[in-house]
C-alpha cells in the first residue's frame, strides 16, 4: 500500500519496515502499483534526477522515496494516482453509427475558467453524425468525445470562476465531450436550467437556442412585423407531414412540404408575391438558387448547413436587384468570447420567452450513453420531429 501525504504540503511514501521515520502525516490512500509487497516505485528512475536523491538499491540510479521535495513529490504522485476515469461515447474509428462505443477514459480537467459539470443528458446534433464520419473534427484543443450541449449539475469550478458553484443546475454549449459522464466547458458557455424545463430536456436548448438567435436575430436582424422562412411564427418546409403539423402546432403559420410543393411558388403566394425576409437554410447548394428567388427586397439567406451539398451555379442578378445579404457561419469554431456574448444575448432574450412557455424544447427520444449507436441511426433516419438525448 502505497500512501500519500494528504495534507496540501509535502507528501511522504511509506514503503513499510526500514524506511526513515516519518514526521506525523494524514494520509491518503492511492491506488499504487503494488507488487506483492513491494512498491514498484522502489525501483523507478526519478524523471527529475533531484540532486537530493541517493541512489538506494544500486539498481535505481535516483530513487526518490526518501527525497521530500515537491518537485519529485508531484512526479510521484502523478505515477502512482491513476487518473480517475469516466464513461464516454468513443468514435473507435471514422464510420457507421457502430463506431461509437462507450469506454472508460480519462475524467476531463478543468481549467482557471472553466466548470466540470456532471452531465444528465446531452442532445444529438446532424453535426455529430459527420463527426462520427470523419468529416468534422473537434477544434484544437477541446475533447474528441462528440456532444455540443449538455444539461447537468456543477461538480467543481476552477479558480477564476465567479458566477457559478457546485451544486449548481446548467445546462452548456459545448465545443465537444456531451457524449460522456463528465464535461468541463468555458464558464461563459454555461447556463442555467430555464425555468419551467427539467434538468434533463434543458440539455436540447443550448445549440439550437444559440444558433437560431446568433444567425436570425443577431447577424440578419430579423425585426417584428418581417416574415421568415423555416422556423418560429414563419413559413416553414418539411418533407414530412407528421412533421409539418408539429410545426403547425408549436406556431409555425405556413407549413411547405418541399417534397410535393414548390416552394419558391408557395413563398410568393402567401407573402402578396414580395417574397420572405430572412430564410434560415440548412441545405445550401441545393437550395441557393431557390433561396434567392424567395427573397423580398432587403432579404437575407443565412446558411448554416449543407445538407443539399457545397457547390451551386447561381443566376447573382437578384442579389444586386433586391440588395440581398447571404451569410453563413457555424458556433462550434467561434471564439470563446465570441460564444460567450452569443450565450449571454441567448440568456437575455430566449430564457424569458421560455420561461413563458412561448419557447420549448421538443424531445422526440432518449437514449442510454451505451445505445448512442441507434440514437445516430434515428437521426440519419429522419423519422424524428424534435431532438434525441442521451442519458448517462
Ligand atoms: N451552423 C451551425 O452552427 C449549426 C448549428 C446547429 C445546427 N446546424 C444545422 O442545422 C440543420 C438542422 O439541425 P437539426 O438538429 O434541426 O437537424 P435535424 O433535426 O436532422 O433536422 C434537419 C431538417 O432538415 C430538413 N430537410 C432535409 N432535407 C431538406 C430539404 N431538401 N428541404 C427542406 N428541408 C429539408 C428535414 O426535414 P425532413 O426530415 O422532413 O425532410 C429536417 O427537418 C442541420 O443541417 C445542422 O447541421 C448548424
Amino acid at each position: 500500500m502505497c500512501l500519500i501525504g494528504g495534507d496540501g504540503s509535502r507528501g511522504r511514501y511509506d514503503h513499510g519496515p526500514g524506511g526513515k521515520p516519518r514526521p506525523p502525516i494524514k494520509p491518503q490512500r492511492v491506488t499504487c502499483y503494488n507488487r506483492g509487497s513491494k512498491c514498484f516505485l522502489k525501483y523507478v528512475t526519478c524523471p527529475v534526477q533531484c540532486p537530493q536523491v541517493q541512489p538506494k538499491d544500486g539498481k535505481s540510479k535516483g530513487c526518490f522515496l526518501d527525497c521530500y521535495s515537491p518537485k519529485c513529490e508531484a512526479v510521484c504522485r502523478a505515477s502512482t494516482v491513476r487518473p480517475a476515469v469516466m464513461k464516454a461515447v468513443v468514435i473507435t474509428t471514422p464510420g457507421d453509427p457502430q463506431v461509437l462505443q462507450v469506454q472508460e477514459v480519462e475524467n476531463p480537467e478543468i481549467g482557471d475558467n472553466e466548470v466540470l459539470i456532471r452531465v444528465e443528458a446531452s442532445a444529438l446534433n446532424r453535426a455529430d453524425t459527420l463527426q462520427r464520419k470523419g468529416l468534422h473534427p473537434p477544434p484544437k484543443g477541446s475533447s474528441p468525445y462528440p456532444g455540443l450541449e449538455c444539461s447537468g449539475i456543477i461538480e467543481a469550478v476552477g479558480k477564476a470562476v465567479v458566477r457559478w458553484k457546485v451544486g449548481d443546475q446548467v445546462c452548456a454549449l459545448l465545443a465537444g465531450g456531451g457524449y460522456a459522464e463528465k464535461v468541463s466547458v468555458p464558464a461563459g458557455q454555461v447556463l442555467p436550467v430555464p425555468s419551467g424545463v427539467s434538468l434533463k430536456d434543458a440539455a436540447a436548448i443550448p445549440e439550437v437556442a444559440c444558433t437560431v438567435w446568433s444567425t436570425v436575430f443577431m447577424m440578419s436582424r430579423l425585426t417584428a412585423g418581417e416574415t421568415f422562412l423555416v422556423n418560429f411564427r414563419s413559413l416553414l418546409s418539411s418533407g414530412n407531414e407528421e412533421k409539418l403539423a408539429v410545426c403547425k402546432d408549436l406556431g409555425a403559420d405556413v407549413c411547405i412540404n418541399y417534397k410535393t410543393e414548390d416552394f419558391v411558388a408557395r413563398v410568393k403566394e402567401e407573402t402578396g408575391g414580395k417574397g420572405v425576409d430572412v430564410i434560415l437554410d440548412n441545405i445550401g447548394g441545393a437550395y441557393f438558387q431557390r433561396n434567392i428567388d424567395s427573397l423580398n427586397v432587403d432579404g437575407r439567406l443565412f446558411i448554416i448547413g449543407f445538407q443539399g451539398g457545397t457547390v451551386a451555379e447561381v443566376n447573382l442578378s437578384g442579389l444586386l436587384a433586391r440588395r440581398l445579404t447571404v451569410q453563413a457561419a457555424g458556433l462550434r469554431n467561434r471564439s470563446l468570447e465570441n460564444k460567450a456574448a452569443i450565450v449571454s444575448e441567448v440568456e437575455k432574450n430566449v430564457w424569458p420567452a421560455i420561461a413563458a412557455g412561448k419557447v420549448k424544447p421538443v424531445v422526440y427520444k432518449y437514449f442510454p450513453l451505451t445505445e448512442a449507436a441507434e440514437a445516430h441511426q434515428l437521426m440519419e433516419s429522419s423519422n424524428h420531429v424534435g431532438k434525441i438525448l442521451l442519458i448517462p
